[in-house]
């Protein structure tokens, strides 16, 4: 299959610096091979932050596949997804979104975001037959939707500290799907990305980790710290701010547990030294 006819749907960019275990690895492998027989489902949960969208995302770069993102979380009916009727030179007309489009899309990587959250309960409800062996939805205003041979679709699910694994969603809907769980990566990788994606240096990166596996080892915090905050902190570190700085401004701490994360850090490490405060102009002669 090619993948050239991808009706302007894009084929993203590899992230030269994404991880995953072996494990998961050799999954995508076999569901890359199952695609090709007949369209699939992948679910991918796992807590915010911790490389779900990226994960879809690689997926689709490694095996030049477009993709195309849809944010299910913010649904309030069942056709959202496929279109909707607006007023075109004083006539009504359906306009087709880029949903209906992608499903037909040979090979095309389709990414539901936030399954579990539609704001309406019957959002999905057009979604299960084309997500059901059937793979196909009629719709007054467009017909018979087929889904195209080789299509994926990844739908993430985000796990709150309020519930644990999928069950959350409709089992109707769960049953359709594959499930790839998600989660931080080791410390060393995690220090590894940190380096190579924003180019801070080794001793650096063992002051961030160091900071970070200090509030993840606290559980009275309940402060969880994602890949994407420590990556966060690191391009600050990267940019020129103090550890501390960077600190304040990724973590979205509460003032006593922030005070409490900088206290323990300094008081163990004296890196956290706070300068004193003094007010200058932020104008753009000054800045420049
Ligand atoms: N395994 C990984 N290797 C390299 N970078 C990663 C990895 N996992 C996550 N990241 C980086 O961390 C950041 C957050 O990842 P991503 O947005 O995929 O998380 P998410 O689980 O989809 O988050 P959310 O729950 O908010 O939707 C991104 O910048 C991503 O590149
Ligand atoms: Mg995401």
């Amino acid at each position: 299959m090619s993948f050239k006819e991808n009706n302007g749907i894009p084929i993203p960019q590899e992230d030269p610096y994404f991880y995953i275990d072996n494990e998961t690895l050799d999954i995508l492998e076999r569901i890359h091979r199952i695609a090709q027989r007949h369209p699939v489902n992948v679910l991918v949960a796992g807590r915010q932050g911790c490389g779900k969208s990226s994960i879809v995302h690689q997926y689709a770069a490694v095996y030049q596949r477009p993709l195309a993102t849809f944010q299910v979380g913010i649904l309030s009916e069942p056709g959202q997804l496929f279109g909707e009727y607006a007023l075109e030179s004083g006539e009504t007309k359906y306009k087709q979104f880029l949903f209906p489009q992608a499903i037909q899309t040979p090979g095309c990587v389709i990414h539901l975001e936030e399954i579990n959250r539609p704001e309406h309960p019957k959002a999905l409800n057009m979604l299960f037959s084309i997500l059901s062996d059937d793979r196909q939805v009629w719709m007054d205003e467009l017909g018979m939707l087929k889904v195209a041979e080789g299509v994926v679709f990844f739908a993430t699910l985000n796990e709150g500290e309020e519930y644990v694994g999928t069950e959350m969603l409709d089992p109707a809907l769960r049953d359709r799907f594959y499930v790839i769980l998600m989660d931080y990566l080791p410390n060393a990788v995690e220090r590894e990305v940190l380096i190579r994606k924003t180019g801070i240096t080794e001793e650096q990166a063992d002051q961030i980790m160091h900071a970070i596996n200090l509030i993840r080892g606290n559980s009275e915090m309940s402060l969880d710290v994602s890949t994407r905050t420590s990556l966060m902190i690191a391009e600050m570190v990267g940019a020129g701010a103090t550890l501390r700085e960077s600190l304040v401004t990724s973590l979205q701490a509460s003032k006593p547990t922030l005070e409490s994360i900088l206290l323990t850090l300094q008081m163990q490490k004296g890196f956290l030294e706070k300068t004193e405060s003094e007010y200058l102009r932020f104008c753009r002669n000054v800045v420049l």
